[in-house]
């Protein structure tokens, strides 16, 4: 067994499939490549002299063998010169470098991948790593305690992370360019990108194995946010446990024998997706390498098993028997391949929404994404002309082929693009973003339901603050969590948002890094804590987005003055 932390070893873990990770974590492996090819002759090299110490070598190479008490002295000075650092995915190596030589001359480094990527750095000298380990802070965690022990195993921070709401790179771009182009800059930015993708098909894949060791014949499946083209990176992966080609053909024997599975019978459908869902959720947190903190949230109306995938970083649920959910994210895919627009827009919205704690990572009463994209989606079908057609619509165009009932829901619509006629809208992202607001905020909400099965408002069958009608389980309401106070919120946030955007057509953009157009948008605003109440807490997205505006104009201003 290897041990993950002994760096002559370091290259054997390093997954072949990994270099494929994301954008910037190509590079990250093209050093890591480097520095492994160096690592490897340099250890070559010390190999090879050792077994050749005493045959005929030359003198130059002879004079390179060293006692192992040398080889020991040798090694254990370069430790005490050197730190462990775990390094995020998306940190660049440039600013990396340039952040720790700030301590003092490095003379080697190195990155490895194990449960993250990690560098192991070795400065000229001992000053240097007092330097860095004044300079470190302690981890602020709010709900655990910590064990005061300082090592020189550190974890580097906010030089970029995938999970950041927006980092200095991409704020410039916000800063830049007409309200269009930043709305593109931002979906370009934080798209998930093929590798990311990719990474997503294959934990699917991995945690596969896993359960096939009593489901040979499932198969793990994506769905939401992953596939469906509106995730953002960073986002969760959502699995679904696919067990119904096991299920098998049951044919009526004409005559003869027949044989069958004897099979255990078990109340409810719901009764066997917890317990399939028990066992698999056993194995991953016993077995499942890299799966850690694993949940089993089995009596939610959807059971499912939370965890944490180490290696890719995916915060992971996995759900079995799910079917709708999985059509649910067919159906925002094909709107989203529809028409440019919509992705871009929606994209937007859910940066806007997050950036002001509209929804969040934590379940309660806030709008979910999911609400968020149906309220895109619905916006759209109500401009003149729609930009994209009525579920109806859809539903009526599907052939044979296209049919599906799941569980007593009619789940039908067409899947062929080139049977979608679209109308002829040409309005700019500009002109629907800021409609958005507009649309919103003065929305009927306490008498109408949002319906993107009519593509129109209906009037609300039940009581409940928002209303959105379930698409395909139309009895359901998809934001029954959402309470008034967050409902308000969203509304006094889109008046406020609309506002804004009309006071950036009076001005135009300059080459100041001065708040402007979707980046002002996704500036803190009072207004909601006003409205609701209650001074609302700023959020900690905004927060930042806030210093670093300061921080980009601070610079502007050294420069120019
Ligand atoms: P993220 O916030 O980026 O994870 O967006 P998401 O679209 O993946 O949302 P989430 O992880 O909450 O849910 C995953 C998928 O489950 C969604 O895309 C939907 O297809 C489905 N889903 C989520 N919430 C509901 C709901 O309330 N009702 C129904 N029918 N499906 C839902
Ligand atoms: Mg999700």
């Amino acid at each position: 067994m290897l041990h993950k932390h002994k760096f002559p070893f370091w290259y054997l873990s390093l997954p072949v499939g990994s270099a494929k990770r994301m954008r910037t974590f190509a590079l990250f492996l093209t050093t890591m490549a480097s520095s492994f090819t160096v690592c490897r002759l340099h250890m070559r090299g010390r190999i090879l002299s050792k077994r050749y110490c005493s045959s005929a070598l030359s003198s130059a190479e002879k004079i390179e063998c060293k006692s192992l008490h040398a080889l020991q002295v040798e090694r254990q000075d370069q430790a005490e010169k050197s730190v462990l650092i775990s390094c995020q995915s998306r940190t660049s190596e440039k600013k990396f470098l340039k952040f720790l030589s700030k301590h003092g001359d490095i003379k080697k480094y190195f990155f490895y991948e194990s449960y993250g990527v990690y560098a192991v750095v070795e400065f000229a000298s001992r000053d240097s790593v007092s330097s860095l380990l004044e300079s470190a802070t302690i981890p602020s965690i709010s709900q655990e305690s910590i064990v005061p022990f300082k090592s020189r195993l550190l974890s580097i921070r906010n030089l970029s992370s995938v999970n950041q709401q927006l980092n200095r790179k991409h704020l410039g771009f916000l800063l830049l360019g007409c309200v269009e182009q930043q709305i593109l800059s931002l979906t370009k930015a934080y798209q998930l990108t093929e590798e990311n993708s990719r990474l997503r098909f294959l934990v699917c894949s991995l945690l596969k194995d896993i359960a096939a060791a009593y489901f040979p014949e499932c198969t793990i499946r994506p769905f939401g946010s992953s596939v469906n083209g509106f995730g953002k990176l960073g986002c969760d992966l959502d699995m679904f446990l696919d067990l119904d080609s096991i299920s098998g053909v049951c044919l009526q024997p004409k005559s003869g024998f027949s044989l069958e599975y004897q099979m255990k019978r078990v109340n409810s459908e719901r009764a066997i997706t917890q317990s399939v869902l028990s066992v698999i959720g056993e194995c991953v947190d016993q077995f499942g390498p890299g799966c850690a903190g694993v949940q089993k949230i089995l009596n939610a109306r959807c059971p499912l098993v939370r965890f944490s995938h180490q290696p890719s970083g995916f915060q992971c649920d996995l759900t079995a028997n799910n079917r709708v959910a999985m059509k649910s994210t067919e159906l925002l895919y094909l709107y989203g391949e529809l028409d440019p627009r919509v992705r871009s827009l929606v994209f937007t919205i859910r940066s806007w929404a997050r950036s002001h704690g509209i929804t969040s990572s934590i379940p309660g009463a806030w709008i979910t994404n999911f609400s968020l994209t149906i309220m895109v989606l619905f916006f759209l079908q109500r401009r003149g002309p729609p930009i994209i057609p009525t579920l109806d619509h859809l539903r009526d165009l599907a052939g044979p082929e296209d049919r599906s009932m799941i569980e007593g829901s009619d789940c039908t619509f067409v899947r062929d693009f080139s049977k979608i006629q679209l109308q002829n809208n040409t309005e700019t992202l500009e002109q629907l973003l800021c409609e958005f607001f507009e649309f919103y905020a003065t929305f009927p909400f306490s008498r109408m339901s949002i319906n993107i099965r009519k593509g129109k408002e209906q009037n609300k069958p039940e009581m409940s603050p928002l209303h959105i009608q379930n698409p395909f389980e139309t009895s359901l309401n998809v934001s029954k969590n959402v309470n008034s106070t967050q409902l308000d919120r969203f509304m006094a946030l889109c008046q406020e948002s609309s506002w804004l955007l009309q006071q950036n057509k009076t001005s135009t953009p300059n080459n100041t890094p001065t708040p402007w157009g979707l980046a002002t948008l996704l500036l803190p605003s009072q207004v909601a804590g006003i409205k609701s109440g209650k001074k609302r807490r700023r959020e900690p997205a905004s927060e930042r987005i806030k210093s670093l505006l300061e921080s980009l104009k601070k610079q502007n201003q050294e420069k120019t003055g």
